[in-house]
């Protein structure tokens, strides 16, 4: 069976500065993937690429073994196009960006509405009570009809992973998930993330929360520079990394 994501040699280029070079990994449906770097690395970039938020210069990008980009040939298809290969990922930003005028309710419900009116064989009455179950297992049931301004930061965010949960992506990213928050509302968050890991959610998670990153993933990556400097199952790479790169980043945690 072919694996949930392939990515192929990406390269990135801003100008003249070369991003992303030559990143290459795979992952496993149910495999939660930490990604670390130090900051300019590229990892913001490179979960762009995988959510077409960025056109890659080069390379290939498979889910489910469906080729969803391919450099090589030329034009990433229409709007519409890259709408639908946009529902294959999740993405959860370091700063929530709920929709304010909205409540957390109708900002998990937004996008399956959006697009069940695209596709008839969406039923709208149960677009509710699914938004409603995600909002419960974010720990929300209380806060479904709360706009984001009476909500905490740590509540945001969790609506923000209820809001991404809502369109069934295959892989659900994250990006610095908690940096925008006070210490003490971080961990309710990596709690529901660890809560979606042990469920078998498929999550590449970028962060710097390393403890976190070697307890949750199965596999992590450190990037530096653009490119991935080593990749492997988390407890080799955070306890034992078999580059002098590596070891002096986690060291720099106090790991
Ligand atoms: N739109 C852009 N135009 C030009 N350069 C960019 C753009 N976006 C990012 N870069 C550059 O690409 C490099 C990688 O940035 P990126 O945001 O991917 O790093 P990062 O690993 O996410 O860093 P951080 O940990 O600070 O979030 C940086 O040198 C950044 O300045
Ligand atoms: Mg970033």
């Amino acid at each position: 069976m072919a694996s949930i994501l392939e990515v192929e040699n990406i390269r990135k280029n801003f100008g003249r500065t070369e991003v992303l070079k030559d990143i290459r990994f795979t992952m496993e449906e149910g495999e939660a993937l930490s990604i670390i770097g130090s900051s300019g690395s590229g990892k913001t970039t490179l979960l762009r690429c995988l959510n077409f938020l960025e056109t890659p210069d080069e390379g290939i990008i498979r889910v489910r073994g469906e080729e969803l980009f391919n450099a090589a040939q030329k034009g990433s298809g229409s709007e519409a196009v890259i709408r639908r290969k946009r529902l294959h990922f999740g993405l959860v930003f370091q700063s929530f960006n709920l929709f304010p005028q909205y409540t957390a309710l109708e900002n998990v419900m937004l996008a399956p509405s959006l697009l069940a009116k695209e596709d008839s064989s969406i039923q709208k009455e149960t677009l509710a009570d699914r938004a409603r179950e995600l909002l419960d297992q974010m720990g929300l049931s209380d806060r479904a009809d709360n706009y984001p301004h009476q909500l905490s930061g740590g509540q945001q965010q969790r609506v923000a992973i209820a809001r991404a949960l809502a369109l069934h992506p295959d892989i659900l990213c994250f990006d610095e998930p908690t940096s925008a928050l006070d210490p003490e509302l971080t961990g309710e968050v990596l709690k529901v993330i660890r809560a979606l890991a042990e469920h078998k959610t498929t999550m590449i998670i970028v962060t710097h929360e390393m403890a976190f990153a070697r307890d949750v993933s199965d596999r992590a990556i450190f990037m530096d520079d653009g490119v991935i400097v080593e990749q492997g199952p988390s407890r080799e790479l955070f306890d034992n990394p078999k580059m002098e790169r590596t070891r002096k980043f986690i060291s720099s945690f106090g790991g």
